[in-house]
C-alpha cells in the first residue's frame, strides 16, 4: 500500500518509480496511468446521423439501471463522436470480443488511415438506427436518455431499446495498462 510521502523503490512497466507518482499526486499522467489499472472491456461506441455512420473505441462504459434499463458511455471532448451522438440522440454499444482487436485500433484511428471506419466492416442497423457490428459478442442499441458535461468527457446515458448476442462463447477483449489482453483458459 502506498502512503503519501513514503519512499518506495517499486518501478511500474515505464519504469516511475511509486514515489514520482505520489510526489506528483493528481497529475494528468498519474491520472492516466491510475485509469490505466482498472482492467476493463472494450466496446465501441456506434451511432448513426445525417446518412453518416460513426463509432468510437470506448472502455469508459458502464452498465447503470435495470430498470429502466439504462447504461453510460464517457465520450471525450476531443472525439467527434460527441457532436454526432448529441445531434443524433441515439447510440449502440458493441462488446468486442478478442478476435476484434483490429476494430478496436480501427475506431481508436490508431489503424493504419482509412477513408471510412466503417470501410469493410461487416454491420447491420439496430431498431434505433445506429450501426452494430457483427460478430460482437454481444450489444445495446440505445437512445439518449440524458447527458452530463464532465470535465473533459461527456457521459451519455443511454435508454436501451434493444440488446443483441452474438456467439457468447467468444471471449472478450480486455484492456489493462495501456495493453490488450485476453482471458485465459
Ligand atoms: C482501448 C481504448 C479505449 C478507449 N476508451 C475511450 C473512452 O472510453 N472514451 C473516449 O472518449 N475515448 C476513448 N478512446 C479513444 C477514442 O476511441 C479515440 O480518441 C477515437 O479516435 C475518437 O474517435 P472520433 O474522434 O472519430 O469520434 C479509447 C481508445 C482505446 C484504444
Amino acid at each position: 500500500m502506498l502512503i503519501e510521502g513514503e519512499a518506495k523503490a517499486g518501478k511500474d512497466l515505464e519504469g516511475n518509480t511509486d514515489q514520482a507518482v505520489e510526489a506528483n499526486s493528481v497529475t494528468d499522467k498519474a491520472m492516466r496511468r491510475i485509469r490505466g489499472l482498472f482492467a476493463s472491456g472494450v466496446t465501441v461506441a456506434t451511432t448513426a446521423h445525417a446518412g453518416r455512420l460513426h463509432g468510437l473505441t470506448v472502455s469508459a462504459f458502464s452498465a447503470v439501471s435495470l430498470d429502466p434499463p439504462l447504461v453510460l458511455v464517457c465520450v471525450g471532448n476531443e472525439a467527434t463522436a460527441q457532436e454526432i451522438i448529441t445531434a443524433s440522440g441515439i447510440f449502440a454499444v458493441n462488446i468486442l470480443s478478442d478476435e476484434q482487436e483490429f476494430l478496436s485500433e480501427r475506431f481508436a484511428a490508431r489503424a493504419p488511415i482509412v477513408n471510412e471506419k466503417f470501410e469493410g466492416v461487416p454491420y447491420h442497423i439496430a431498431a434505433t438506427g445506429a450501426p452494430i457490428l457483427e460478430e460482437s459478442i454481444a450489444w445495446y442499441d440505445c437512445r439518449l436518455a440524458a447527458t452530463y458535461a464532465s470535465g473533459d468527457h461527456v457521459i451519455f446515458v443511454g435508454k436501451v431499446a434493444a440488446v443483441g448476442f452474438g456467439d457468447e462463447s467468444r471471449r472478450p477483449l480486455l484492456y489493462f495498462a495501456n495493453r490488450y489482453a485476453g482471458l485465459e483458459e
